[in-house]
C-alpha cells in the first residue's frame, strides 16, 4: 500500500511516500528557516504562505524520488493537529482536494502521536559502538514503551501501548523544551533556531559553570517546567551586563553548556521515572529536540545502567518529517478509520 503523507503544521513542508507503512520511499522537506530566522522566530502568517509555494513543488519532487506518480498512490495522510492553524489548514485542504480528485482515501494525523510512533521508522538502537564491537546494534521496537516527545512546541511523556493507544503521562505546563533552547538562544544574540547553534556552542563550554534550576525535580512528577530555567539564564545575563561587562563568546559557551546540562537532566531523569512507573523497558525520544547530542549521550548511558532499551530515530526523522505522519497514517488506516471532507485543523 503507497501513502503520500504530508505535514506543514509548523515551518517545514514536507511530503513522503511509504511503502506498507514503514519503507520510506522519499521524505522530502522545505525548511523556512532562512526567512523566520529573520525575525528570530516563527512568523504564522509567512509560515502559511510558504507553505503554499512549496507544497506542490515538494509533493512533485516527493513523487520522483519515490518514482512513483499520484495515481499510484493508494491513500493519503496529513497533519491535522496540534500547530499553527493557518499552516495546518494549508495542508490539510490540499490533501482533502487531491483525495477527492482522484477518489481515494485519506486521515488525519495528530502530529505530537506521530513523533511519538517515529522511532519506528528507523528501527535501531542508538549505536553502542565499541573497538569489539563495531556495529550498530539492531533491536526491535516493541510496545509498550514511554515515548518522550521533546519539540519546539510540546514537551510530553507519552505511555504507548499502539498506534491509536497514547496515554499522558507529564507535560510542561508553560514552555517547551525547544522553546527554551530557542529563547535562549534570541537571549544570548546567536540566532534561529537555537536548539542546534546551543548544542554546537555547548561543547566548547563548562556545563558546571552555572547552577541552574532543575524545575519539579521530585521523583514520580512527571510534568516538566522550562520557563524558570529561561528566566534563570536572562538574571546571569543581566548580571553581566549590570557589572559593566558585555557577553564574552566564553560566557555563551557557558551559558549554553549549563542551560542544556539542566535541561537535559530534567528530561532524562522524567523519561526513566516514567519508565518505572508504568514498568516498560524500553524508551524513546523524538521530536526536534531529540537531534541534540548532550540528551542522546545522557539517554544512552542512563538506559544503559539500567538495562532498559533505548530507541531515537534518525535525525531527520527527529525534527519535522511527512514520513512519521504516513506512518501513524498508514496504521490507522490499517485499522479503518477515514476521514470526511469535514475535517477541520484543531491548533491544539
Ligand atoms: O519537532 P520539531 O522539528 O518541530 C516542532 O514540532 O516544534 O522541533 C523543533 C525544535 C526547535 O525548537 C529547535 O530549536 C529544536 O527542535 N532543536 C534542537 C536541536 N535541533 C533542533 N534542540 C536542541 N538541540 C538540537 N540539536
Ligand atoms: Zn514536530
Amino acid at each position: 500500500m503507497l501513502v503520500l503523507a504530508l505535514e506543514s503544521s509548523c515551518d517545514d513542508t514536507s511530503v513522503a511516500i511509504l511503502k506498507d507503512g514503514s519503507s520510506v520511499l522519499s521524505n522530502i522537506v522545505a525548511s523556512q528557516d532562512d526567512i523566520h530566522s529573520l525575525y528570530g522566530g516563527i512568523v504564522p502568517e509567512l509560515a502559511s504562505r510558504k507553505h503554499i509555494e512549496n507544497v506542490i513543488p515538494v509533493m512533485e519532487t516527493a513523487l520522483k524520488k519515490a518514482n512513483t506518480t499520484i495515481e499510484e498512490i493508494d491513500a493519503f495522510a496529513v497533519t491535522m493537529r496540534p500547530g499553527l492553524v493557518g499552516s495546518i489548514l494549508i495542508g490539510l485542504n490540499f490533501i482533502k482536494s487531491v483525495a477527492y480528485a482522484t477518489g481515494k482515501p485519506y486521515v488525519g494525523v495528530n502530529h505530537i502521536e506521530a513523533h511519538a510512533l517515529s522511532a519506528f521508522l528507523s528501527n535501531e538502537r542508538e549505536a553502542e559502538v565499541t573497538p569489539q564491537k563495531n556495529f550498530v546494534e539492531s533491536k526491535e521496537l516493541k510496545f509498550p514503551f514511554v515515548s518522550l516527545v521533546v519539540s519546539g512546541g510540546h514537551t510530553t511523556l507519552f505511555f504507548v501501548k499502539d498506534f491509536d493507544d497514547l496515554s499522558v503521562l507529564g507535560q510542561t505546563r508553560d514552555d517547551a523544551a525547544g522553546e527554551a533552547f530557542d529563547k535562549v538562544a534570541k537571549l544570548l544574540g546567536l540566532g534561529y533556531p537555537g536548539g542546534p547553534i546551543i548544542d554546537k556552542l555547548a561543547k566548547e563550554g563548562d556545563p558546571k559553570a552555572y547552577e541552574f534550576k532543575r524545575s519539579y525535580i521530585k521523583k514520580g512528577n512527571l510534568e516538566f517546567s522550562f520557563s524558570g530555567l529561561k528566566t534563570g539564564v536572562l538574571n546571569v545575563v543581566k548580571g553581566i551586563e549590570a557589572a559593566g561587562r558585555v557577553l564574552t563568546d566564553l560566557d555563551k559557551k557557558n551559558i549554553a553548556a549549563s542551560f542544556q546540562e539542566s535541561a537535559v537532566d530534567v528530561l532524562v531523569k522524567k523519561a526513566l521515572w516514567a519508565a518505572e512507573e508504568v514498568g516498560v523497558t524500553s524508551i524513546v525520544c523524538a521530536g526536534g529536540v531529540a537531534c541534540n547530542s548532550r540528551l542522546r549521550e545522557k539517554l544512552r548511558v542512563a538506559t544503559k545502567e539500567i538495562g532498559l532499551s533505548l530507541f531515537i530515530p534518525k535525525p531527520k526523522y527527529c525534527s519535522d518529517n511527512g514520513a512519521m505522519i504516513g506512518l501513524l497514517g498508514f496504521e490507522l488506516l490499517k485499522r479503518g478509520k477515514r476521514a470526511g471532507l469535514d475535517l477541520n485543523a484543531e491548533p491544539s
